[in-house]
């Protein structure tokens, strides 16, 4: 359990919290890169970390991220007309330009010079992985972007989807590091007809960037041996036979837009691969035309199947993994009270998950320091492999850590920098 207080400073993001004034020290998913076509197409209405901005992609092609509300009456830049390198408020014609800056005030010929002064609120943008990042911290402190590997493959590589979450972004994530859930919320769903065993073993792993939770597990007659990695500040790496991520971004406090990945290092995803993840049966899930919203919801309970639940199938009943996650984060509440749960030995990975994080809020109150800014401590792939319990995961860090050093990744990253 955690104390009240400890529940607010790590779930609350709003600006000016202790939380949220960390997580702007980060590069955060915004929008995907898609939603804005090209120059002077439609702007689009964002809402991240508890403020409601304005996306759009200039003349030039670079992506502007501002306050919705024009700095002269408040009115929402979303109606703006996008012309001419810059964002009209349809209200009097101010117009801004993707860094704030004020270009021309038309309602007052005269009065040009005074646009020099007057700057609507602009979050820098960067493209990486198909997205569009920002950054919403103070501008002296923006970090490089991390070296992610799935950012840094060819779009052939990578299947991404989005969905939002009606809940904090906190028990969202620790859904990611909970090793004993795979075993019962899943149990049918993951890997049809296998039952996925409880772990046996467990080491945790420090990183530059965060850390990682493994653990083993007896399967396919041998030990399979999967790190959950944490990066900074909401990123996951998924180990699956192809590695997999997840990046819950805090639309507001009761809300998260999740970013699911799969993507292959080395090589194009087949078509197969690309359907099964286009199936919505794993971590993807299928939304609504035109919506962020996953068609199967809380309104109707997810399509719960009571029958297949009954039949043991699937241990819930609810079609997909990825839903099955979402159900169940949402059905704790918006934000959960974390003073009401009982934790036993194997929440472990929750407890070092909120250890971590209580610890960085603490030594960023205290000192100002932000953790896990080299973009490099980011170089990571999460480790599945197979190696007998009597022999243990260190035997298999060397072969793991030398095929992360061989990406093909980082040689673009540093092009990139
Ligand atoms: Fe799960």
């Amino acid at each position: 359990m955690l104390s009240a207080e400890d529940n607010v400073l790590l779930t609350r993001i709003d600006p000016g919290t202790p939380m949220g004034s960390l997580m702007r020290h980060y590069w955060i998913p915004a929008l995907p890169s898609d939603r804005l076509p090209g120059p002077d197409c439609d702007p689009v209405r964002v809402r991240l970390m508890g403020e409601s901005l304005v996306a759009f992609r200039d003349t030039e092609g670079r992506v502007g991220l501002l306050d919705e509300r024009c700095p002269h009456r408040t009115a929402s830049l979303y109606f703006g007309r996008n012309e001419e390198s810059g964002i009209r408020c349809v209200y009097h014609g101010w117009k801004f330009d993707i860094h704030g800056d004020c270009l021309d005030i038309p309602s007052e010929p005269a009065g040009r010079g005074r646009a020099d002064r007057i700057k609507a609120i602009a979050y820098p943008c960067i493209e990486r992985g198909g997205l569009v990042w920002t950054y919403m911290g103070p501008p002296d402190k923006r970090p490089p972007f991390p070296d992610l590997e799935w950012t840094l493959v060819p779009d052939s590589h990578r299947f991404v989807t989005r969905r939002l979450q009606d809940c904090n972004w906190l028990q969202a994530l620790e859904g990611g590091f909970d090793p004993t859930h795979l075993s019962f919320l899943h149990k049918g769903d993951l890997i049809p007809g296998v039952d996925f065993p409880l772990p046996v073993a467990s080491e945790f792993l420090p990183t530059g960037a965060g850390f990682i939770c493994a653990y083993a597990r007896e399967m396919f007659g041998k030990t399979v041996w999967c790190g959950e990695t944490f990066l900074m500040p909401f990123h996951k790496l998924i180990p699956t036979e192809l590695p997999g991520a997840h990046v819950w971004a805090p639309v507001d406090d009761e809300t998260t837009m999740l970013y699911s990945i799969d993507y292959n290092p080395d090589a194009p995803l087949t078509q197969a691969q690309r359907e099964a993840h286009e199936s919505g049966r794993l971590i993807h899930a299928a939304n609504e035309a035109g919506s962020d919203r996953t068609i199967q919801n809380r309104g109707n309970d997810y399509m719960i199947d009571r029958a297949v639940q009954r039949s043991g199938r699937s241990y819930t009943g609810i079609p997909g993994v990825g839903v099955q996650d979402g159900a169940i984060q949402e059905s704790m509440g918006r934000i959960a009270d974390r003073t009401r749960e009982h934790l036993r030995p194997s929440d472990a990975g929750i407890v070092r998950l909120r250890r971590y994080l209580l610890n960085a809020v603490a030594e960023f109150q205290e000192k100002g320091a932000v953790p896990a800014l080299d973009p490099t401590a980011y170089r990571q792939r999460p480790i599945y492999a197979f190696a007998p319990l009597s022999v243990g995961l260190h035997a298999l860090l060397p072969a793991h850590d030398a095929a992360v050093a061989g990406s093909a990744a980082w040689a673009v990253a540093e092009s990139l920098a």
